[in-house]
């Protein structure tokens, strides 16, 4: 399985820390945001990374991160996206080097206390199609919200304003080769951008999506506020925990 961090787009929520830096950069308690991707990818025994930056100083990543070395690795794939088109076209360049292997993808700003090895393993066991991972949230509108019948997720909303369920769609997701037919068939949503959220009703729509529940603290850090909590519950219990 190879490995997706997504890291692009102008952040844009946190200007003006984003004014002349890439969001994923910024610290995150005592290391760069980025730091804590890579780790929770390196932990579930992938290896071979992508990161897909873009905007402000994106060359920043390869003083920072380097061949990956930090993290055990012996070299880190890069590539670039131009302006905000969105996460789905961000994971659109990948198509070529991800060679219709299956895929773990994580938004470069979502932090996690555990490990997503047994979700990794379970992927791989089903045999093609996709994976998501679900987390509880008491504010549901702000994320991709899963809707469920018995075991089965019937269908994803972005952004709703009237939630289906407090189960928000964090921003780690697994795939098979065929996401890259599916993010070519995508239109642009009302904010303009390809959504994740679309490529996943895709899987939802053809049968092959499974879901997880996440265990331990998830949160994202695009925002003041998210980007305070991320730091305070790495500062408290430290994220990407090795322990069962
Ligand atoms: C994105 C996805 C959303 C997901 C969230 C997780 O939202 O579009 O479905 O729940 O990441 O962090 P964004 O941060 O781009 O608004």
């Amino acid at each position: 399985m190879k490995g997706v961090i997504l890291a692009g787009g102008l952040g844009t929520r946190l200007y003006p820390l984003t004014k002349i830096t890439n969001k994923h950069l910024l610290p995150l308690y005592d290391r760069p945001m980025i730091y804590y991707p890579i780790e929770a990818l390196v932990n579930a025994g992938i290896s071979d990374i992508m990161i897909v930056t873009g905007g402000r100083k994106s060359g920043d990543f390869l003083s920072l991160l380097g061949n990956g070395s930090d993290f055990g690795l012996k070299h880190l794939n890069y590539t670039y996206q131009k302006g905000e088109g969105g996460i789905a076209e961000a994971l659109g360049l990948c198509e070529h080097w991800a060679k219709g292997e299956d895929i773990c993808v994580i938004l470069g700003d979502n932090i996690i206390e555990r490990n997503i090895a047994a979700a990794v393993r379970d992927f791989t066991a089903q045999g093609g199609g996709a994976k998501i991972m679900l987390k509880k949230v008491h504010d549901p509108e702000r994320f991709g919200v899963a809707e469920l019948h018995g075991d089965k997720v019937v269908s994803i909303e972005e952004k709703p304003k009237a939630p289906k369920s407090d189960l928000a769609v964090i921003g780690i997701y697994m795939y098979d080769g065929r996401v890259f037919e599916y993010i070519k068939t995508l239109e642009p949503s009302d904010r303009g951008e390809l959504e994740i959220t679309d490529v996943n009703n895709h899987y939802i729509r053809d049968g092959s999506m499974t879901y997880e529940v996440l265990e331990g603290w998830w949160t994202d850090a695009g925002t003041f506020d998210s980007l305070l909590k991320a730091s305070n519950l790495v500062a408290q219990g430290g994220a990407n925990r090795v322990d069962p």
